[in-house]
């Protein structure tokens, strides 16, 4: 009796020329006759694993697999150049585990909302399973940084009696028949944590409604924050930057088949280097008027449209040559390429139908307001590395902001876009350490001070000047996955009109 050794298809490698068993889903099946070609996964890889006719019992098994169906199987392991992953299983044997029966997600292209409604099971496609590794690396990539740099990891509230950013989208909750809030941020919190330790951070959901459904927005999202006793802007700046080029690193070392799977061109990661281009909000708004701008965005909206008659040209041909296929798998084939192009195509009319407004948004532009997604977007375009952008107007930062000492217009705060037009992933300040400033803006939003009279102690107490930021842990993974929609990022995405599954 041949002995197999129980493993996985990650350590396949090891185990060439040898007889072993895995444990799987069967997620595809090609039939040649004599052979049937099943393609198993098994949570750390994908492997094709040959059954041919003389496999007797296994055979019969193996014809009879649905897709998604449960299975143990085993057999000696080959090293083949062709197999996807590099090596193949030569069956002996496989035995069913759980039956799947009509798995929903079929080799037919199918839309983002009925896939976002099986999201449960959506999740078990490669691309799928892919991104939420990466955002696996990323995370512990964030904690890494931190821990490694002197941090203390704090974890803060998530019931909170008070607004941090804006009243305008709080979600209420019933404490006991109180009403309280999920947090916004642990920031308020975790500035009394770094008077106590010097530098620390929390991690943790975050809840904000907005009222919008952009491609950058959850209700739910995951946001990193240190706090750091004794930083000013300057000492912020340095830590974003450290921190993105630590992430960007930690994703080409670890995450290069991922990126492979999700076709991200990494060479526009492999760009991002510190020094990060750095400009001051008055800057960013001369950018947003200048000519250089204008004209990419010209010459940005030229290029779509020669992408748009190139890809209609394709759907034509595709669509001429599905009208006459005739085997059903050239079909299938055909159908899944139309339905991608028709996605690409409808994407890209967006994108054109928005260019003129671009144009627009730069030009019309007004000093003053907060930078919205447009404007990001244009200005993340501009340069190849994440960019810096410091001293936004007073007006429309939060209350806590430390204000610059030479313009009282304008707060020492910092933001960081990522590049290829994927906007804010980073906001950060550095903090009002004075008390009568801190209570005289307070005042003069108009907020109630009493919930936070324990948060005015810390200027009350040995204030000392600090800071931080909070990085959005889903807009970072989307835009090093190079995904034009933040709904992909989180297992379970909670928008504006999705809370289900
Ligand atoms: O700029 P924000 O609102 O900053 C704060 O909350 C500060 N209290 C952080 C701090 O200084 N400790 O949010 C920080 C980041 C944004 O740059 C963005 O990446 C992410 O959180 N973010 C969102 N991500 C997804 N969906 C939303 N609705 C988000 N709102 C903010
Ligand atoms: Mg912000």
């Amino acid at each position: 009796m041949t002995n197999y050794t129980m493993t996985t298809i990650a350590q396949l490698s090891a185990y060439v020329g040898r007889p072993v068993a895995l444990r799987g889903w069967l997620y595809g099946k090609r039939s040649g006759g004599k052979v049937v070609f099943l393609l198993v996964r098994d949570g750390t890889g994908g492997c094709q694993c040959v059954v041919s006719a003389d496999a007797g019992a296994a055979f019969t098994a193996a014809q009879a697999l649905t897709q998604e169906s449960s299975l143990h199987i085993h057999g000696m392991v080959r090293a083949d150049e062709r197999a996807p992953g590099g090596y193949e299983l030569e069956v002996a044997g496989v035995t069913p585990v759980g039956d799947a029966v009509d798995y929903p997600i079929t080799r037919k292209p199918h839309g983002v909302d009925f896939l976002m409604n099986h999201r449960h099971l959506w999740l078990r496609t490669p691309r799928q399973a892919a991104i939420l590794r990466v955002r696996h690396v990323l995370i512990q990539a964030m904690r890494r940084f931190f821990d490694e740099r002197g941090f203390t990891l704090v974890d803060t509230p998530i019931l909170t009696p008070g607004a941090a950013e804006g009243a305008g989208t709080l979600f209420s909750v019933d404490y006991f028949e109180d009403e309280v809030y999920l947090a916004q941020t642990g920031q308020l919190y975790l500035e009394s944590a770094a008077m106590a330790l010097g530098r620390v951070y929390c991690f943790g959901p975050t809840f904000r409604a907005e009222k919008s459904k952009t491609r950058r927005h959850l209700a739910e999202f995951w946001m990193v924050e240190p706090e750091i006793a004794y930083a000013e802007l300057p000492d912020l700046v340095q830590w974003a930057e450290a921190f993105i080029v630590y992430l960007v690193e930690a994703a080409l070392t670890h995450c290069r088949p991922e990126l492979a799977l999700l076709e991200r061109d990494c060479t526009r990661l492999e760009a991002v280097k510190a020094p990060f281009p750095r400009v001051t909000y008055s800057e960013a708004v001369d950018l947003l008027h200048s000519d250089v701008i204008h004209e990419e965005l010209q010459q940005a909206w030229a290029a779509d449209r020669r992408q748009f008659e190139a890809w209609r040209a394709r759907l034509e041909t595709l669509e001429a040559e599905r009208a006459t296929a005739r085997k059903s798998w050239q079909q299938e084939k055909l159908d899944r390429a139309i339905h991608a192009l028709r996605e690409d195509i409808r994407t890209l009319e967006e994108s054109l139908r928005a260019r003129p407004h671009y144009i627009e948004a730069a030009r019309n532009f007004t000093w003053g307001t907060d930078l919205g997604g447009d404007e990001e977007t244009i200005l993340s375009r501009h340069f190849e590395r994440p960019l810096v952008i410091t001293e936004y107007p007073r007006a429309v930062k939060a209350f806590y902001m430390k204000p610059h000492p030479d313009d009282p217009r304008l707060v020492l705060n910092c933001d960081v876009l990522a590049p290829e037009g994927y906007g804010e992933i980073i906001g950060g300040s550095q903090r009002e350490e004075d008390l009568d400033a801190l209570v005289s803006r307070m005042q003069q939003e108009g907020m109630d001070l009493a919930p936070y009279e324990w948060y005015l102690d810390l200027r009350r107490y040995g204030t000392v000047p600090h800071g931080g930021f909070g990085l959005g842990v889903e807009r970072t993974v989307a835009w090093i996955c190079g995904l034009r929609h933040i709904r992909e990022t989180i297992p379970f995405p909670r928008m504006m009109g999705r809370m289900t599954p």
